[in-house]
């Protein structure tokens, strides 16, 4: 399942609260002893318009290289009818041998829409000297000329990592089905830095100087996590700049680096290449290695020094930085899809089952929705939203107006399936004033720890409050979405006056979208009652206080396409 929803103005802080996603306060895993969990494994959690292979494991921990790189390859009429005149290509981590970590290749599909894809064959197979331990993630470039190029982290015979090139065989195939790897390769060796810790080339961006530009994750002997910039003429010959793009010592690996330009003027996606333009921010997106969280950074490129300055960071703690999703979320990975002029992330949504569950449902890991992300009107944080192309799959509407809920009460929402559902929220709450205090200043940290305390079972005043979704009926298994209100002594709520929500549930998925995208949650649930099917979605209210559902649409979604 996944949803989404839209809080119309919300605290910038606000998002941590969605966090608690974790233990205790979810309570539905899968019981590993079941031999009926066991069989409902194999069919029930299978989703039905995320991102899968048809079987095995896709990308990594724990080696977690980035699973994912994307290219928008621009191709007129060349097959049949499309929605678009371009055809997505999607290359993932992959174990084609086992639903666990292993034996790591580049999978590779295709799609016009985002949402149905077309598996081809694997596009990149341990085969040499430098990649015999796998083919780990890298990027894609299209350079000038529509020259599609792949850089990808190998772990070479001797365990090392390095950076490899691959190209094309034949240009004119509109499907890239097959690569070659030069013999020049590997283009990039560690060089001051952990030879095992060294990976994850972005996608490459040109300079004024006509020189194009990487970035790689790397730790160095002084456990100091650095993207390093590498510059290159011909993409053949790539130069290690002296300075990191940038450097911190609040992790000791940084992987899965994603660096590219956002506007605060419009929406609107850019080429990774713009630089010097008005209003133009970068966003640099790490993956922390320790805690496998992807952060963010938004900042300025300085080009002439080739660094990225971040804004608004007083401390070198990556606790502060920013987080796309608080969910199972992670090396995730955004391309320009210059046709349609957005931004466009994807990331890995790994299974929180066993290996041994993996294993009897024969596949782990999920791509979440496709998202666009862009830069908020106030130039802080990043946005989301699904694809618009998601639409497409929505069938039975359900709709309800200006419904209050009361301390206690319980809203059955009825006449869609319930394992699979796009759902819009839009919540009244009563006077702000009737918020809980908080005491002290927030950090990331401390709403985390208040999330785990304060499940919806505990009552507030104003929420929790929320949904019940993937709920058995009487109530004894579900997963809650809810919304708390707080304010503290100083800044706080003041700017909660509406909040919608917006839901996409696909079975063992559950992507939440708030405050219009800007606090995003994925979720990963298995629900025991998947097995009969008997799934129910409830509004609910532990508050004390009145809130009033004004508008919420909910569609059953039809099954995509998906290899
Ligand atoms: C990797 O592939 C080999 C076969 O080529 C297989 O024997 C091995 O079990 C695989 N390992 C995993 C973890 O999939
Ligand atoms: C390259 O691809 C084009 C388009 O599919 C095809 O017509 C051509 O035969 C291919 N060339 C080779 C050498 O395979
Ligand atoms: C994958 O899931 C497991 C179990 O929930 C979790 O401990 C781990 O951190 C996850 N890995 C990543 C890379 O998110
Ligand atoms: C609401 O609170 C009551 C009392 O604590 C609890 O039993 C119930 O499970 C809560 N509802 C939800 C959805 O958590």
């Amino acid at each position: 399942m996944a949803w989404r929803w839209r809080l119309i103005s919300f605290l910038l802080w606000l998002p941590s609260f969605w966090n608690d996603w974790n233990e205790p306060c979810r309570r539905h895993l899968l019981n590993q002893d079941s031999k009926e969990a066991f069989s409902i494994a194999s069919k029930q959690y299978r989703t039905a318009f995320h991102f899968q292979p048809p079987q095995n494991w896709i990308n990594g921990f724990p080696a977690s290289l980035i699973l994912l790189s994307t290219v928008s390859y621009y191709q007129q009429n060349q097959i049949g009818p499309m929605l678009y005149n371009g055809i997505y290509h999607l290359f993932y981590q992959y174990n084609p041998y086992s639903a666990k970590w292993g034996n790591i290749t580049w999978g590779h599909s295709i799609s016009t829409d985002l949402i149905n894809w077309t598996p081809l064959d694997i596009a990149l197979r341990p085969s040499e000297p430098f990649d015999l331990q796998g083919c780990w993630s890298g990027s894609a470039t299209i350079l000038p000329g529509n020259k599609p190029v792949i850089l990808y982290t190998g772990i070479s015979e001797s365990g090392h990592n390095v950076q490899n090139i691959a190209l094309p065989k034949n240009i004119s195939d509109p499907f890239l089905l097959e690569w070659v790897k030069p013999p020049y390769n590997p283009v990039m060796v560690a060089e001051g830095v952990k030879p095992t810790q060294f990976r994850d080339p972005s996608t490459c961006w040109l300079g004024k100087d006509g020189l194009w530009r990487t970035t790689v994750g790397a730790e160095d002997f002084e456990k100091k996590a650095k993207a390093l910039l590498y510059r290159s003429k011909d993409f053949v010959k790539w130069t290690r700049a002296e300075q990191p793009l940038f450097s911190t010592d609040s992790s000791s690996m940084i992987e899965c680096i994603d660096f590219f330009p956002v506007s605060a003027k419009w929406k609107r996606g850019l080429d990774g290449s713009t630089i010097e333009a008005e209003d133009v921010k970068h966003v640099l997106k790490m993956g922390v290695f320790d805690n496998s969280h992807d952060y963010y950074l938004i900042g300025k490129y300085l080009e002439e020094l080739d660094e990225f300055i971040p804004e608004n960071v007083v401390e070198d703690d990556h606790r502060m930085w920013l987080r796309y999703d608080y969910g199972s979320f992670y090396a995730s990975k955004t391309f320009f899809d210059a046709e349609n002029r957005r931004r466009v992330l994807w990331a890995w949504s790994n299974e929180s089952d066993t290996i041994s569950d993996d294993i009897v449902k024969g596949w782990a890991g999920v791509q979440t929705v496709p998202r666009t992300i862009w830069l908020d009107e106030n130039g802080k944080q990043l946005v989301q939203w699904p694809v618009r192309e998601l639409e497409s799959l929505r069938m039975e509407k359900v709709e309800l107006k200006d419904v209050k809920v009361s301390k206690g009460g319980l809203i059955e929402i009825k006449g869609v399936k319930a394992s699979q559902a796009d759902i819009e929220v839009e919540f009244e709450f009563p006077e702000l004033k009737k918020a809980e205090l908080i005491y002290h200043d927030w950090k990331l940290d401390d709403a985390q720890m208040a999330c785990d305390e304060m499940c919806s079972s505990v009552p507030g005043s104003i929420g929790p409050f929320g949904l019940l979704v993937l709920a058995s009926h009487d109530l004894e298994e579900h997963t809650a979405i809810f919304f708390r209100v707080f304010k503290t002594s100083t800044a706080h709520a003041v700017l909660m006056c509406s909040d919608q929500r917006k839901y996409v549930i696909d079975h063992s998925v559950v992507e939440s979208f708030g405050a219009g995208g800007r606090t995003c949650i994925t979720a990963r649930v298995y629900p025991k009652l998947l097995l009969t099917g008997d799934t129910h979605i409830y509004v609910f209210n532990n508050g004390s206080e009145t809130v009033k559902i004004t508008k919420l649409k909910a569609w059953e979604m039809a099954k995509a396409r998906i290899n």
